[in-house]
């Protein structure tokens, strides 16, 4: 089953309980919260407060993406503001199997994420430390942004690996996930979808949107 997990800095934020709602009403399976400190990214998104405001109106997993510069420092942060799921990038200045292992103790699902241009050797020694390959198919730090191309090899080249080593890592895909997208990266092993600007969030009835994109997915 492949998993929508609506990316939520591109949500109203004035009507963010109510945006939630109406996405859980609509299927989704996940929410994705983008967390940028300036500094890994030029930009900057939400914090640990935010999860605080919403977990309690959701059951649904909450999926941390720390696009930021010392994950290791926000790890437990984020696991007791009521994260479910972290992933950290490789690219920044982390000790990755420490970071993994810390967030698997936390009894978290533990994440990679990588920017388009990393090559997927990195994981050659964490198979067995992580849960999840958070594959940027746009460079981090932006909704709205086009799908780069060159990302479909890539999503192929994981999934090959992760046969290749036998191991249950699932494959998320992050950046202009979109009716046109979604088909081609499904097809080509992801199965967790991040969904911004480009498949949910261009209309004020997310219930509806979310219902659509649901049925599509599991068509
Ligand atoms: C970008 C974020 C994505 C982004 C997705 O750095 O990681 O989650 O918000 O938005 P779209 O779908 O518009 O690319
Ligand atoms: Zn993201």
């Amino acid at each position: 089953m492949t998993l929508i997990g609506p990316s939520l800095m591109c949500a109203d934020w004035g009507k963010l309980k109510d945006s939630v709602d109406m996405l859980e009403r609509g299927g989704v399976n996940y929410f994705h919260f983008d967390i940028m400190d300036g500094s890994f990214v030029p930009n900057f998104t939400m914090g640990p407060d935010l999860l605080k405001a919403l977990r309690s109106y959701t059951n649904k997993p909450f999926d941390i993406h720390l696009m930021v510069q010392e994950p290791e420092r926000y790890i437990e942060m984020f696991a007791e503001a009521g994260a479910d799921w972290i992933s950290i990038h490789a690219e920044s200045k982390v000790h990755l199997q420490r970071a993994l292992h810390k967030i698997r103790e936390l009894n978290l699902r533990a994440g990679v994420a990588l920017n388009p241009s990393t090559p997927l050797s990195v994981m050659d020694y964490v198979w067995d430390d992580a849960d999840y390959v958070c594959l940027m198919t746009v460079n981090p730090g932006f909704a709205g942004q086009s799908f780069i191309p060159s990302m479909y090899k890539k999503i192929a080249d994981l999934d090959q690996l992760i046969a290749e080593n036998g191991s249950r890592i699932d494959i998320q895909v992050d950046g202009n996930i979109s009716y046109e997208t979604i088909p081609k990266v499904m097809k080509l092993g992801a199965t967790m979808l991040v969904c911004g600007t480009s498949s949910l969030f261009n209309s004020n009835d997310l219930e509806q949107k979310a219902a659509q994109l649901t049925a599509y997915v599991n068509e």
